[in-house]
């Protein structure tokens, strides 16, 4: 009998140096279904002996795993709302504003940022991001800066012009101006496992949590409010909502905006 997707699991997740605790089992199951579809692998004995011999399988295995799909002004009308209303507030304190976009994807979240921040003038003295993935190739993406039209639908025409050159000879790739990219700083962190840095004015972590259990959920709502500071805002996806807000310290004041109680 060929072994059980929670033999797999097991074996899987050493070979891969991967821990899945905090992750939707049911949804992992799915994503390795799918990927051995497409590879014509037709149990778990053989997708194992793949991984543990095909290290470009264990990459696409990987990539597969991490869902990276993200796109500039995912949701225009909650970075609306940050430009309008959260950024001002942030920024009359007039001491240095610390963003953290965790996780960051491809990069199109934080470049998303440092381009709203440009256009409202503010200088790169006055703030910092950082930004963070579990996934090293992704970083590897978000670093080089370059971005297809699906990454790119949100983008007003007139800062697409502003912020982004189309490469030669490639109708459908450009590349974002280093005056935009050098405001940010990448790293490679793992959000379920590692400790955070603490002092933030704003987090944003979007389209994570919907691939969590609930207690996970949970934990990490807890460790992102402890690391914000008092009055500074968690910034969710569209669909992820915090119940209970004041449980964590935090109280919910638009939208997909939630502030840390002072
Ligand atoms: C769907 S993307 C969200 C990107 C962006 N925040 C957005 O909303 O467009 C989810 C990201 O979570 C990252 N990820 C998954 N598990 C992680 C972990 N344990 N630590 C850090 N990043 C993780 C994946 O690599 C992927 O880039």
């Amino acid at each position: 009998m060929s072994m059980t997707f929670n033999e797999f699991k097991d074996r899987a997740t050493k070979i891969l140096n991967l821990k899945l605790d905090g992750y939707k089992l049911n949804r992992v199951q799915r994503r390795t279904d799918s990927l051995m579809r497409r590879y014509n692998i037709s149990n778990y004995d053989e997708c194992l002996k793949r991984l543990e011999k095909d290290k470009d399988f264990r990459a696409a295995y990987l990539n597969h795993f991490t869902i990276n799909t993200s796109e500039f002004f995912r949701n225009p009308e909650n970075f609306s709302y940050l430009q309008k209303n959260i950024f001002p507030a942030l920024f009359k304190s007039g001491s240095r504003i610390k963003i953290w976009s965790a996780p960051c994807s491809n990069g199109s979240e934080p470049y998303t940022l440092a381009i709203i921040l440009a256009e409202l003038k503010y200088k790169t003295n006055q703030y910092q991001i950082l930004a963070s993935d579990l996934d090293p190739n992704i970083i590897e993406v978000a670093k080089k800066g370059i971005y297809g039209l699906n990454s790119l639908q949100n983008v007003p025409d007139h800062l697409l012009h502003k912020y982004f050159t189309l490469l030669p000879g490639n109708a459908n790739k450009y590349q974002l101006k280093e005056s935009i990219i050098s405001r940010v700083t990448f790293e490679i962190k793992d959000l379920i496992n590692e400790p955070y840095p603490d002092d933030w004015d704003l987090i944003l972590s979007r389209n994570f949590f919907i691939y969590l259990t609930k207690d996970f959920k949970e934990k990490l709502v807890q460790k992102f409010s402890a690391a914000l500071k008092p009055g500074g805002y968690l910034f969710l996806g569209n669909t992820e909502f915090i119940f209970n807000p004041e449980k964590y310290g935090l109280k919910k004041v638009y939208s997909s905006f939630y502030q840390k109680i002072e």
